[in-house]
């Protein structure tokens, strides 16, 4: 395992943000990892985990030790007659995770298609689209723990999923690493999720099936998210906010089109893209930086912008939609 200094990140974050790390190095085995452990230069510097490079804003340079995760395989752990276990390890690039479910006819990730980054950071933030998260196919997960290097199992209750969270952006933050995570798909008999609007509108009267409902997602996020090899961006930058119902309704009241949705806990979702959208922020480009001309909610770099560019039109979007609506937008993406 080869440690190198001075490693531009720019290829390794989807935001193309030019941030250099100190020290860098890959791994491609469970076992590097634990020989890491031992490393003086990881005990004597902090670290930073990269999978995708998708979820994350780096703000400035990473005065430390980037471990870039590859490691790879996928394997079937059990299977019945409807279900099927299958682990898969962090390094996997979800998306052909998703891709190798959907070819053995594997039920449960096809609305997750085309989700930028990796396996082992999908459970950190329970990714989640068109009406499907994480966690519905989730099973358990394997971890290190980064200051021990011991192994350690996490089921779906030890995760504390929610909306965008887990245990891992929360009570264990930056203490484990996500080895492989087994999900529990099915094998026939597939539910399918075609609650998403867009979806029903383009399959039309094709019957859904696993291919072409990955096909229908593949082309609505295609439609709306800039793809990062081109412009760089994290997907949605804030979370949709949650607020209570009478909140909501004094709000609906005024802004009669506002997008929502009603939680089972009494809450209601509301669109950020549609708030940051009636705030005049769509399309609008600040030198390197800007708002996404389809999708309010993703803040894209053209090619040289700094993280902290992003910082600051990050805060004044915050800023404006707190004066119009009284709602505080909190981010999704994670800042380095
Ligand atoms: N909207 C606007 N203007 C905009 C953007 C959206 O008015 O600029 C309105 C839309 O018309 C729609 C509503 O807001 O009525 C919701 O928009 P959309 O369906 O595009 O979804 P979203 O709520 O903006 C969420 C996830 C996405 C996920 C989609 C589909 C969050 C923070 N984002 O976006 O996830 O793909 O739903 O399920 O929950 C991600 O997390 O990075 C991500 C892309």
């Amino acid at each position: 395992m080869k440690i190198v200094n001075n490693f531009s990140l720019k290829n390794l974050n989807t935001f193309g943000i030019n941030s250099i790390a100190k020290l860098y190095t890959e791994i491609s085995t469970e076992n590097d990892l634990i020989s890491l452990v031992g490393n003086k230069y990881y005990q004597q510097n902090k670290h930073l985990i990269l999978g995708g490079g998708s979820n994350i804003l780096l703000t400035s340079n990473f005065d430390g030790l980037v471990i870039k995760n590859n490691i790879k395989g996928i394997e079937i752990v059990e299977e019945n007659e409807h279900h099927i276990w299958v682990k898969a390890n962090s390094g996997e690039v979800w998306h052909d995770f998703v891709k190798y479910c959907i070819t053995k006819n594997y039920g449960g990730v096809e609305n997750l298609s085309l989700i930028p980054g990796t396996v082992g950071a999908a459970p950190m933030q329970n990714i989640g689209a068109y009406g499907v998260e994480i966690k519905d196919v989730f099973d358990s997960l394997s971890a290190i723990e980064k200051a021990t290097g011991k192994s350690q199992s996490f089921s779906l209750a030890d995760c504390r999923f929610d909306y965008r969270e887990s245990i891992f952006k929360n009570e264990v933050l930056n203490q484990f690493f996500i080895t492989s995570v087994t999900f529990k798909l099915t094998k026939k008999d597939h539910v399918f999720n075609i609650s998403y609007g867009a979806i029903r509108d383009m399959l039309g009267a094709t019957p859904p099936s696993l291919k072409n409902i990955s096909d229908v997602v593949i082309k609505i996020r295609q439609s709306k998210l800039p793809d990062p090899t081109k412009i760089g961006n994290s997907g949605s930058f804030f979370k949709n906010p949650t607020i209570e119902k009478i909140v909501f309704e004094e709000l609906n009241a005024t802004f009669k089109t506002m997008p929502n949705y009603q939680l089972s806990n009494g809450k209601t979702k509301i669109a950020a893209g549609w708030l940051i959208e009636q705030c005049g922020w769509k399309g609008k480009r600040f030198g390197e930086v800007g708002v996404h001309e389809k999708q309010a909610l993703v803040l894209v770099n053209y090619g040289n912008g700094k993280g902290k560019d992003i910082v600051l039109l990050a805060e004044k979007i915050q800023k404006s939609v707190l004066e119009k609506f009284d709602i505080k937008l909190q981010t999704e993406v994670n800042f380095i």
